[in-house]
């Protein structure tokens, strides 16, 4: 068995998880001196979104430097020691890689635009105005209904950004640009990651002859580019990985909604080694939504090889205890479900505190996606700055005492000990790590599912409805774990989940 398959992976945005230098910002030393949280936690790979250097209108996902660290968050020789003890403590780590478009601070981009024979201006999207001035193609950047191309003067060119104009995309077909990028990934496997989350991976093929039909609605081009040659690409990212002993690897973020378009991108065992599978971050709660959502998965991935994954919340989205309306005993339902569902499950940093989405006041607002709530920092404990030596980049969470690590680990009864439990259940038992799924039924406002490997049954079971009383359930077994606490075999509360060995 493949170790990814049986990971648990732990997303850390670095900003937001621990400060160790005092300026407000998480670094590097703040991860470090948090591994043994984790390891007691029960996570086994940490996803690091990027470290590298940065003017962070992205927040990061503006690349100035593939090969470094940014400063910020500290130094090569911090990342070196912090791999060296996660990997001594076990733990294996990921990093963010941003292939699809640079910073336009990063030096490529400078020359690119420098004048039209500079050898790096096909590094990136260059195209001519169509008549009377207008964009190469209509479609529009990520975030607002404005073009995703930007004139640029100097050089009476458009170029292409599908996120913000100072996140340029790079021109993947041109083979120096594909040469370079591998070297990246070979820079930081050298110094022993473990592999790479990669970013909008779905979008380093374009098609930019194909206008987008549902004008002006932001980013609505990306169902369109999801083109042949994207594979092809994926296949020499594949190569470079498989250089490289232990099974590095990549999980792609294919923000396709549809799991039977996610399901491509696995290749035949030669593209990614996983993929994110989205649809479940705009399923509503509701047992036939879930069942259909787990059907159509499964269907998708199972007969081509494909290992699923599960994600209830990242740092783009309202997290999940938010959108559950902050319900604690559905956000416990909804972390049995992740933890028990066939494929690796993602856990957003603070998701094992049940933390919530902040409420940014006006004038903090700093992200130009509006995704600020979801990454307000973690609080570590219950004094007023939680752990943070200086105030942070964002604010916290309110009630943020409550939902702190150290109110939380001498509370048998918190989340931070519910999902700790699940964990420790999921690491010891084969079944729900690789079992097969079968059984799955919604009724009810009930969703069930059976997880099956070498004779042994578990089933899982949801209860969706959180208004109706205590429903029955008829099944012979014996109680692995309820949502609710107190075990009572055979009847579900509202908004229960149970695992029981049949
Ligand atoms: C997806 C990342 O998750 C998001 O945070 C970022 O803004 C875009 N890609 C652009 O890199
Ligand atoms: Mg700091």
């Amino acid at each position: 068995m493949t170790w990814w398959r049986d990971a648990v992976v732990y997303q850390i945005y670095p900003r937001s998880f621990r400060d160790s230098d005092c300026d407000g910002v998480g670094d590097l030393e703040g991860i470090r001196s948090e591994l043994d949280y984790l390891v007691w936690l029960g996570v086994d790979t940490l996803w690091l979104s990027p470290i590298y250097p940065s003017p962070m209108k992205d927040f990061g996902y503006d690349v100035a430097n593939y090969v470094d660290v940014e400063r910020l968050f500290g130094s090569l020789e911090q990342f070196d020691g912090l791999i060296r003890d996660a990997h001594a403590r076990g733990l294996r780590v990921l990093l963010d890689w941003v292939p699809n478009h640079t910073s336009s601070e990063h030096p490529w981009f400078s020359e690119s635009r420098s004048s039209r024979s500079n050898p790096r201006r096909d590094w990136y999207v260059w195209r001519d105005a169509r008549e009377a001035g207008s964009p190469p193609n209509n479609w529009v950047r990520a975030w607002s209904e404005g073009s995703a191309w930007t004139w640029d003067g100097a050089t009476g060119q458009y170029y292409l950004h599908c996120f913000l104009d100072s996140q340029p995309d790079l021109n993947w077909a041109n083979v120096d640009v594909r040469q370079t990028m591998h070297d990246t990934l070979r820079f930081w496997l050298d110094r022993g990651v473990d592999g790479f989350r990669m970013d909008v991976v779905h979008l380093l093929g374009k098609d930019l002859d194909a206008d987008d039909p549902d004008d002006l609605k932001a980013m609505s081009h990306v169902p369109l580019n999801d083109v042949p040659v994207t594979h092809e690409y994926l296949r020499e990212i594949r190569a470079v990985l498989e250089e490289y002993d232990n099974e590095r690897v990549s999980v792609g973020e294919v923000y396709l909604i549809d799991p039977n378009r996610v399901a491509a991108y696995y290749g035949r065992g030669d593209e990614l080694h996983l993929s994110f599978n989205f649809a479940s971050l705009y399923t509503p709660w509701n047992a036939e939504a879930w069942r259909d959502l787990i059907a159509t998965t499964e269907a998708a991935m199972n007969p081509v090889g494909a290992w699923p994954t599960w994600v209830m919340s990242n740092h783009d989205n309202v997290r999940v205890a938010t959108r559950l309306g902050a319900d604690d005993r559905r956000v416990r339902a909804a972390m049995t479900l992740l933890l028990t569902l066939r494929g690796t499950p993602f856990l957003y940093a603070g998701e094992e505190l049940g933390l919530r989405d902040a409420t940014v006041p006006p004038d903090r607002v700093v992200d130009p996606g509006g995704r600020d709530g979801c990454r307000s920092p973690l609080p570590w404990d219950v004094d007023a700055l939680h752990g943070w030596p200086a105030t942070p980049w964002l604010p916290f969470v309110d009630n943020a005492s409550q939902f702190s690590v150290e109110a939380q680990r001498d509370d048998p009864d918190s989340m931070l000990h519910f999902t700790k439990t699940l964990l420790d259940l999921r690491h010891r038992d084969d079944t729900l790590r690789h079992g097969d799924i079968d059984g799955l039924v919604a009724s009810d406002g009930v969703l069930r599912f059976i997880r099956h490997h070498a004779g042994r049954r578990v089933m899982v079971v949801v209860n969706f409805s959180d208004t109706d009383s205590a429903v029955a359930v008829a099944v012979e077994g014996r109680l692995l774990l309820s949502s609710a606490g107190g075990a009572r075999a055979g009847s579900l509360l509202p908004a229960e989940a149970q695992v029981i060995e049949l």
